[in-house]
């Protein structure tokens, strides 16, 4: 692991709050929270359905949707760029040049009436002045990379013409075409069966590997995070509740709901949605002041009516959770 500041890393945020417009009422549904990720490194987040993980994607991204979800308040750095400051120019010749992201869905990304080859290249001929024809050629290149097989006679099928997991594939050849060095994958092996999912997911390793790659990885299962992150983040209703290397994660899970996520795992090996404890994440409007997690917590008392701050577990500086129950005296 890369010795890095985190000040420096390729991927830096701090303090980060996103905020959603219901009626005439902002609500916070990303809420002050700061990490960052080194060359080589895998951070992996985590929680359940809307508990923020994708619009913290799309926070670090900028590819809010406009108008009813902002970025309120905090500092995005991206490979010594700040997003936050920067003007929508630099954030779109940032995206795809430095930071690429991989979706949950490759159809939803992928443009259904362009030849594959002209997709992965197009960001070549955007970002890097490739001609047509180099940027072809790379192409090529980036699908073998990726392990499409007869790449050179891929370039110009649809995206409808490949499978699932070759269209993922071809999804990580396009965020990596210009060589950037911080990835965000959002679930992206959650509709893949569960042979493809291992091969993606050590491709993607593989490829960290070589390139350097930060990479952010967003997923529900806890055996992905468990075999291949380095760091694990684990969000619930926006906040951050718990964080840590993942051996010190595993080995003494520590806010309520990672334990509730840990007792579920062997329920969720048919990777359906993390469901752990009877209930759900409230809805924005309806979110409790203090602690989100009280309404189904079942250590709860007076306090969580204001929210912890995060402290050390164990000792260990780098493993953090966010509940008055878990304060060390
Ligand atoms: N475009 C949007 N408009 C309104 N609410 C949204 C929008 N996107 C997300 N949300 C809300 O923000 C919260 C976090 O969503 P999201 O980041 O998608 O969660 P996750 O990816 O963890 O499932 C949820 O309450 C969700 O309903
Ligand atoms: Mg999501």
């Amino acid at each position: 692991m890369s010795t890095e500041p985190a000040a420096t890393a390729p991927l830096s945020v701090e303090g980060l709050t996103t905020s959603i417009l219901v009626g005439t009422t902002w609500y916070d549904a990303v809420r002050d929270i700061s990490f960052h990720v080194r060359p080589k490194e895998t951070l992996a987040l985590v929680g359940e359905s809307g508990c923020g993980k994708s619009l913290t994607a799309l926070s670090v991204m900028g590819l809010l949707p406009p108008a009813a979800v902002r970025v309120t308040s905090g500092r995005i750095v991206v490979d010594g760029v700040d997003m936050t400051a920067a003007d929508e120019p630099t954030r779109e010749a940032m995206r795809g040049d430095r930071i690429g992201m991989i979706f949950q869905e490759p159809m939803t990304s992928l443009n259904p009436v362009l030849p594959i080859g002209f997709q992965v290249g197009e960001a070549l001929m955007r970002h890097r002045g490739f001609t047509r024809r180099q940027a072809r050629e790379r192409a090529r290149e980036l699908l073998e990379l990726v392990r499409v097989p007869a790449a050179a006679e891929r370039l110009d099928a649809y995206p409808h013409q490949f499978s699932g997991g070759m269209r993922q594939r071809v999804m990580i050849a396009l965020a990596l075409a210009c060589g950037p060095r911080v990835l965000i994958a959002d679930e992206p092996t959650t509709a893949l069966d569960v042979t493809i999912q291992a091969q993606v997911l050590a491709l993607m390793a593989d490829l960290q590997e070589k390139e350097g790659l930060a990479l952010l990885l967003i997923t529900h299962n806890l055996g992905v995070v468990a075999s291949v992150a380095d760091r694990v983040m684990v969000m619930y209703g926006g906040d951050v509740v718990e964080s840590g290397p993942v051996h010190a994660f595993f080995a003494r899970p520590t806010h309520p709901y990672s334990e509730a996520l840990l007792a579920a795992m062997p329920r969720i090996e048919g990777d359906l949605p993390l469901q752990p404890i009877p209930g759900q994440v409230p809805s924005l409007t309806e979110m409790p002041v203090g602690c989100r997690f009280q309404t189904r917590c079942p250590i709860r008392d007076e306090r969580c009516a204001v929210l912890p701050p995060m402290t050390t577990v164990a000792g260990d500086p780098d493993h953090r959770v966010r509940c008055w129950a878990r304060v060390e005296a």
